[in-house]
């Protein structure tokens, strides 16, 4: 969940890496530092908050020199404070370490280093044990050092290592958690995430697991964990540094919830052929394959795994095929039953979310044939599936994610349809007139967007409540879940979703006067019995936001207000729905005064357990 990078070359390195860290801080945001190396000494510096802390430091009081690594931290190991923050040094301070991830045995090895050695230690982090292990094993040959270290470490990490004993070369290594290598002219470069490079190169290396890298102002080497070097191919990074960048708006959130036209529309286009069929290309499943798998279970985390309850209703809905959907924490430690009959679907924005991909790796283990929904092109995700559908977001910043999940039900809409055709389920013409249905969401999402006044409207009068219901039926339960957490995680207001169909079960005891409820009523057949769900809220004090179809205008007499979607088929309300959701939190978080791109205690990809 922290951000790394590194440098190496003719610039000044607090130059880069300080722009590499701003691209980086959505990775996390407590503490910030660098490690920068100059003819004579090790210079650090690091501080507790935001990077501005650490780049008002660095403008009073520079430094100078041409290599040197970076470091935006979101807290495990001890709370965020100046000491805590990365680098970490070892004893002399001539050996510098910045990681992501975590040591799992770190403790084992301060026990074992207690015995060995005389280590005193400055913070309450496992990555400090890392530097003192490289310091213990050193023997005139820093990379032998980081081997040895590497090889009593268990968990997750990248490392990057700098030392003053050898100040001509940068080291990293991977284990679990996102590295990559960019490619430059004298220069070369470390990162956790491709927006850190965008400014000077758009050729990387993606790094593979247990991986080694020296990094040398001329020359990159990658060596695997035999210590036998490497080929790799180069990655041509296609996005603009411009894509990663606010343009005009006040937060990534937003400006992300206004691409979700061009997102969903892109996810759609690239994918048609000439005839207007689906083509998937990254996905080699044949009607073989297909016919062969008699279960899908859909895991992710967060909004993933709510594109994927969403998807659970589409995919059994065309390809009638029983599908279990999983939160992939769970997943991984429940002993689920899957075999080489089972579809896994691994969903996430990131590729990158250590839970999502322990799931993989457990599924696999058990012989399923693996196919992933990933934003983030080359991710760990991505590498380690059979089959990869790429959706086309673009890169999303805000630790809200927004325009990943409707991209998302776009995905899960065609590799339905793509299934159901492929198998039979579905006639060639159902199959033409859904790909029409889904060409006309792009469109209908503008309509909603041009309604935000509206929804600003309702949220300036709404910011002060500390509770919050969402209600629905169907798959709009699952819009009320993302959009229940949307509002909990930028806004810190207490809310949660239910069936409406289980209020009576219970949580109708909370409902009071003036709690405010959205209900979400967008599916045809389920309209009358969520009438009656908001009369009963109605009937003990609630102020009810509803969400319906343009067609459903009787709601509007029970209701306090409504936002109205444009009318598609029931399945296909998700994408639309959520939008208004999206917006409602955002200007609520707002008009509370919160840091939205930004929100407190999280981090947009977590690397971590
Ligand atoms: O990168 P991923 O899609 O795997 O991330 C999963 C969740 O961490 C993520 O969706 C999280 O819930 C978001 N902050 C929700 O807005």
């Amino acid at each position: 969940m922290c951000g790394i990078v590194g440098y190496i070359g003719n610039k000044q390195a607090t130059e880069v890496l300080m722009n590499g860290l701003s691209k980086l801080e959505y990775r996390g945001y407590d503490s910030a530092g660098v490690a920068i190396i100059n003819d004579e000494e090790l210079n650090i510096r690091k501080y507790k908050g935001r990077l501005s802390v650490l780049s008002d430091n660095l403008s009073q009081n520079k430094i100078v020199g041409n290599i040197g690594i970076g470091h935006t931290r979101w807290a495990t190991h001890g709370a965020p404070s100046d000491v805590n923050s990365h680098p970490h040094t070892n004893c002399q301070n001539d050996i510098a370490v910045i990681h992501n991830g975590i040591v799992e045995n770190y403790m084992k090895i301060k026990k074992w280093l207690d015995e060995v050695s005389d280590v005193k230690y400055k913070s309450e982090t496992d990555t400090e044990v890392i530097a003192h292990l490289i310091d213990y094993f050193y023997d005139g040959d820093l990379v032998e050092a980081v081997y040895k270290a590497v090889d009593k470490m268990e968990g997750a990490y990248a490392i990057g290592v700098v030392s003053k004993r050898e100040p001509d070369k940068i080291i990293a290594v991977r284990k679990d958690s996102p590295l990559i290598v960019g490619i430059g002219e004298s220069e070369n470069f470390l990162a956790s995430d491709i927006p850190a490079l965008l400014k000077y190169t758009r050729d990387v290396y993606l790094i593979e697991n247990d991986e080694f890298v020296i990094l040398t102002k001329d020359n990159i080497k990658i060596y695997n964990e035999f210590k036998q070097e490497v080929n790799r191919d180069i990655f041509k990074v296609t996005w603009n540094e411009e894509s990663a960048e606010k343009e005009g708006y006040e937060h990534f959130m937003i400006k992300e919830i206004y691409e979700q036209p061009k997102g969903t529309r892109e996810t759609l286009d690239r994918r048609l052929d000439d005839d207007g069929d689906i083509y998937l290309d990254g996905i080699k499943l044949t009607k073989e394959d297909l016919d062969g798998i008699n279960k899908v279970y859909i895991v992710a985390c967060g909004t993933a795994y709510h594109a994927g309850l969403v998807g659970r209703t589409i995919i059994e809905k065309y390809a009638k095929v029983a599908v279990e959907v999983d939160i992939a924490s769970e997943f991984r430690y429940r002993n689920p039953i899957i075999d080489d009959k089972t579809l896994f679907i691994a969903v996430s924005q990131s590729g990158e979310t250590l839970d999502t991909l322990a799931a993989l790796r457990e599924a696999k283990k058990h012989g399923a044939r693996v196919l992933s929904l990933v934003n983030v092109v080359g991710s760990s995700v991505a590498r380690e599936s059979d089959d990869v559908f790429y959706t086309w977001a673009g890169p999303e910043i805000a630790v809200a994610s927004t325009k990943a999940f409707t991209t998302q039900l776009m995905a899960f809409n065609m590799i339905a349809l793509h299934i159901g055709l492929t198998k039979g389920t579905l006639t060639k013409e159902e199959y033409k007139n859904l790909i029409e249905k889904l060409k006309e969401l792009p469109d209908k999402i503008k309509q909603i967007l041009d309604q935000y006044e509206d929804i600003q409207e309702i949220a300036d009068s709404q910011f002060n409540n500390e509770k919050v219901f969402f209600m629905g039926r169907g798959v709009d339960v699952n819009i009320a879940k993302e959009g229940s957490l949307k509002l909990k995680e930028i806004s810190y207001i207490n809310s949660f979703a239910i069936a409406a169909g289980e209020l009576k079960h219970g949580t109708i005891a909370l409902i009071e006067e003036g709690t405010f409820v959205v209900a979400l009523a967008t599916q045809d057949r389920l309209y009358e019995k969520m009438l009656s769900n908001i009369k009963e809220v109605k009937a003990r004090g609630a102020n009810v936001l509803a969400l319906a179809k343009e067609n459903n205008r009787e709601i509007s007499k029970i209701a306090d207000k409504v936002i109205y979607i444009p009318e598609t088929l029931d399945e296909l309300t998700p994408i639309l729905s959520v939008v208004p959701l999206q917006l409602l939190s955002y200007y609520i978080a707002v008009a509370r005064g919160c840091d939205v791109d930004k929100p407190r205690n999280l981090a947009k990809s977590v690397t971590v357990e």
